[in-house]
């Protein structure tokens, strides 16, 4: 049979099967499928397109579309009038749960570090930003860690040249500072630093840090104790504790480490704080003077104290995450908390 006469025949046997869908003799899926699934009879006179001379071929194929899209219209007037009825199963249910909506967050290490910026800025801390590639004298030379410090073993650099670097903390940003801004100084500068580490729950290759300086002209360890004490207080609540250790850095002298009574135990000891009740957050000192000499600011006329804190740190203390690495993979499951 030629295939006009088939597609004629088609779209009859079709308007019959439709009627029957109406008096429910005939399911809708079951038309469907006859007519447009994948072996069905309208893909059936498709595959005989190739034997059809080339000629007849555009005429032809325009008949077979709209026959095709006769029937999905069809069967779609049918879905759009349907009641309960025969074909029920393809009507829409309004009373189903919807796709649900996703909304973003802010990421814990952005509210902690925004917090910790607000606590700074009413305290008349501005802020200050250093570059991430920087080079060996800014964060190493110009703090007093000099050429074969032991500290530059400490923390393992990502070197990129004999001279450029991926900072390994933001003390660098304390020179860029000074070297360009005359005291006194009050800033507070966040950022991300590199480490060449083995990627654990404890570590990252790369995470943040805020930097503290403060200069005056008579700026005393007080000063220091009474700020980070004050700090300790907004963001963890006013019944923490602070104790000061004292400690080594080279940029710092004297030099401190503070610690915070444990949040998770409240001082009493748990397995986060190892038993000891304290948790250390932060290191500190007093400006060494090799320090202003490095910048040129007159180590007899001026003094001050700098800090220094791992923002992941705060961060797995204040929300009570026990590993580093979920900040950086991006899972909704963890991010959906916060
Ligand atoms: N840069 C130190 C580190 O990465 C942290 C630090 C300690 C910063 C003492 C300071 C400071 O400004 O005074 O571990």
């Amino acid at each position: 049979m030629p295939l006009t006469e088939q597609i004629n025949e088609i779209r009859n046997r079709f308007s019959e099967d439709a009627a029957g869908i109406s008096t429910g003799a005939l399911s809708f899926e079951d038309v469907r499928v006859k007519y447009l699934g994948r072996k069905g009879l309208v893909v059936g006179l498709f595959s005989q397109m190739d034997s059809v001379s080339s000629e007849d071929r555009p005429a032809l194929g325009s008949q077979l579309n709209s026959l095709k899209s006769e029937i999905s219209e069809q069967l779609e007037n049918h879905v759009a009038g349907s009641d309960d009825s025969g074909s029920a199963t393809l009507s829409i249910d309004c009373t189903l749960p919807g796709n649900p909506i996703l909304s973003g967050s802010i990421h814990p290490l952005t509210q902690v570090l925004n917090e910790i910026k607000s606590i700074f800025k009413q305290i008349g801390f501005s802020l200050a930003y250093g570059p991430e590639v920087d080079t060996d004298f800014y964060n190493f030379e110009a703090l007093n860690i000099s050429k074969h410090h032991p500290a530059r073993d400490m923390q393992d650099t990502f070197y990129l040249s004999p001279e450029t670097l991926l900072r390994t903390h933001t003390s660098g940003s304390q020179i860029h500072f000074m070297e360009d801004h005359e005291p006194p100084v009050r800033i507070i500068s966040p950022g991300r630093v590199y480490r060449n580490e083995d990627i654990s729950v404890r570590s990252y290759c790369l995470f943040h840090q805020i930097e503290g300086l403060y200069v005056d002209k008579t700026v005393t360890f007080a000063d220091l104790k009474g700020t980070l004490d004050y700090f300790a207080k907004q963001l963890y609540g006013k019944n923490v504790k602070t104790r000061f250790r004292p400690s080594y850095f080279p940029f710092t002298e004297p030099s401190a480490e503070m610690d915070v009574s444990c949040i998770f135990c409240k001082g009493k000891g748990c397995n986060i704080c190892k038993y000891a009740g304290w948790l250390e957050i932060l290191g500190c000192g007093m400006v060494d003077p090799e320090v202003f000499k490095s910048v040129g600011y007159d180590p007899e006329g001026w003094n001050g104290y700098a800090f220094g804190m791992g923002i992941e740190r705060m961060a797995m203390l204040k929300y009570g995450v026990k590993d580093i690495r979920m900040f950086y993979e991006g899972d909704v499951r963890f991010l959906d908390q916060f």
